[in-house]
């Protein structure tokens, strides 16, 4: 895998499409143990979760369901900063076992946002499927319950994740060449 270029930006091989596949299959395995017979619903979260939904969706071996949302932030009108708000959550969360899919945790702070909106409607329980976290980002401290692999602090791309809306198609990691 060589160096690729994307906008204006180099980026060098960071994590293959065979690790992901891999490490996805382990944590597929480890959540159809934990949710066999709860019939559990994931809520993955777009745009970049899409390709590690369908991937993580696929490998699991019991009965449950997936939607997508998309997180909207906007400015508030005062100093009440930005704000989260679930666009397509049509599906009935109360008394659910709910699974959040995210890409990437960085700062932690569309998780923490979203997170007391989504226990306000009272699922069953409620645990995070991420596949990337960067811990020396975080500002909101988010407990990933199901976590494919920690990553330093740098910009990635390829797998889902975008530079400026390219780069989601490749099928592997890439790492921003500083
Ligand atoms: P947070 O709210 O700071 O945790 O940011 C999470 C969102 O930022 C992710 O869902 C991604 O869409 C985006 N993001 C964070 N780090 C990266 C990266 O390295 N590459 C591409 N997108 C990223
Ligand atoms: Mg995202």
């Amino acid at each position: 895998m060589p160096i690729i270029y994307v906008h204006d930006k180099s980026f060098e091989p960071y994590i293959s499409g065979e690790t992901i596949r891999e490490r996805i299959r382990t944590l597929a395995q480890d959540l159809s143990k934990d949710y066999l017979g709860k019939k559990p619903l994931f809520i993955a979260i777009l745009n970049g979760s899409f390709i590690f939904a369908a991937d993580l969706f696929k490998e699991l071996s019991i009965a449950a369901e997936i939607c997508f949302i998309k997180l909207a932030s906007y400015k508030g009108t005062k100093s009440s900063g930005q704000v989260i708000t679930a666009i397509g959550l049509d599906t009935e969360v109360f008394g659910r076992h709910v699974v959040i899919i995210e890409d990437i945790v960085d700062t932690g702070r569309t998780l923490n946002e979203f997170l007391p909106q989504l226990h306000h409607q009272q699922p069953a329980s409620l645990k995070i499927a991420a596949l990337l976290q960067k811990p020396e980002a975080s500002i909101y401290p988010i407990s990933v319950d199901y976590l494919g692999f920690s990553v330093p602090n740098k910009f990635l791309l390829g797998y889902g994740l975008d530079y400026n809306g390219l780069g989601r198609n490749i099928p592997e990691i890439y790492k921003l060449v500083e």
